[in-house]
């Protein structure tokens, strides 16, 4: 199965994305065919500062390479290397019903939020359809908030093929259920938007800042303390396998430790378990060249792909091009 993702480079990452996204794609990459990418033309609708677009592009790269992202085992580049999407942009515009994209929560959301409707903003979905569409996917993993963004997908995909033939394969998106919103701070979902991340690669002073900051009732420290209510558990559990889960357990109803303990505690866990990824960010963070070539390389596997499918599209709807004259004629 090909499986396709777009990241958005919004730069800083928190624990919320590593365990509700970059994690999963890693684990496809052992089993299915991986098309992952960073999608900073998408990322231009709400970004429009060219110094941050740049870096966060590559601060993204670096990321999720140390995260684990294997350019031997994945096809891994940045959205703008393959222009060929922009085209099919284009063209899907033209099947594109104006009531469909008036229907899209997430563009309502944004502008409630403040983002001003520019009309790329408003077309979003039409350029997300054919990131996908374009490398004939299988799945496309998604949060809940992307899941009309497929469905729209196949709807443009369908009408195109009820003109064309079956040019487009149809795309089924996957959300994963096991995975549980990841907690903020505050207890509400992480998120950027909400600042109660916590931030993947703090160091340690600021990492024991922020982990204070969490969130916990005035048990006293030497009575028995509820786990399944405490926000500092529910952040620890993801880092802990079976048995630390049931020891961990234990400490909160046996009393006698505060929940000062036990930040300091998830304090450690996380700085262990960031560590591998950490050392090998500092090694691409040192090595650009190395990460620029990866990106290079992905990209031209992914163009591989992309030119071959423009061709047929390009044929379907009539587009011509003097390098071939009216091949068909
Ligand atoms: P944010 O809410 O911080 O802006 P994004 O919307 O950029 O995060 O999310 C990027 C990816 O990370 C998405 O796939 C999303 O589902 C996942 N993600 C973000 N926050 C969480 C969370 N708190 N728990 C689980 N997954 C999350
Ligand atoms: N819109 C997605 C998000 O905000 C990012 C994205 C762009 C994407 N193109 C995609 C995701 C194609 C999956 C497939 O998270």
């Amino acid at each position: 199965m090909r499986v396709l993702s777009g990241i958005q480079p919004s730069g800083i990452l928190h624990i919320g994305n590593y365990f509700g996204a970059i994690k999963q794609m890693v684990k496809y990459q052992e089993s299915e065919e991986l098309f992952a990418f960073i999608a900073n033309y998408h990322a231009l609708t709400s970004l429009k500062d060219a110094k941050a677009l740049k870096e966060n592009t590559l601060q993204t790269a670096i990321t999720y390479l140390s995260m684990g992202i294997d350019p031997d085992k994945s096809i891994f580049w940045v959205q703008s290397d393959v222009k060929e999407v922009l085209e099919l942009y284009w063209i899907l515009s033209s099947y594109t019903p104006m009531g469909l994209l008036e229907r899209a929560h997430s563009y309502k959301d944004k502008v409630a939020k403040g983002i001003h409707p520019y009309h790329g903003l408003f077309s979003y979905p039409v350029l997300m359809a054919a990131d996908i569409l374009l490398y004939d996917t299988d799945i496309v993993p998604v949060g809940k908030d992307q899941i009309q963004h497929v469905e729209m997908t196949r709807d443009i995909a369908i009408k195109f093929n009820n003109d064309h033939g079956e040019i487009f394969k149809l795309p089924k998106f996957q959300v994963d259920d096991s995975v549980a919103v990841v907690p903020g701070i505050d207890g509400a979902k992480m998120s950027k938007s909400y600042g109660n991340t916590i931030e993947i690669f703090l160091d340690e002073k600021a990492l024991t800042k922020r982990v204070k900051k969490i969130v916990t009732d005035s048990t006293p420290l030497e009575e028995p303390k509820d786990y399944e209510k405490c926000n500092v558990f529910a952040l620890a559990k993801l880092f802990l396998d079976k048995e630390g889960v049931e020891e961990l357990k234990e400490r909160y109803k046996k009393g006698g430790e505060g929940y000062g303990h036990f930040k300091m505690y998830l304090r450690d866990i996380m700085k262990e378990y960031f560590a591998p990824y950490r050392e090998k960010r500092e090694y691409y963070l040192n090595h650009i060249k190395e990460v620029e070539e990866i990106l290079n390389e992905g990209a031209k596997k992914a163009k591989k792909v992309a030119s071959k499918k423009m061709e047929t599209v390009r044929e379907a709807v009539g587009i011509y091009s003097s390098d071939k004259g009216y091949k068909n004629a």
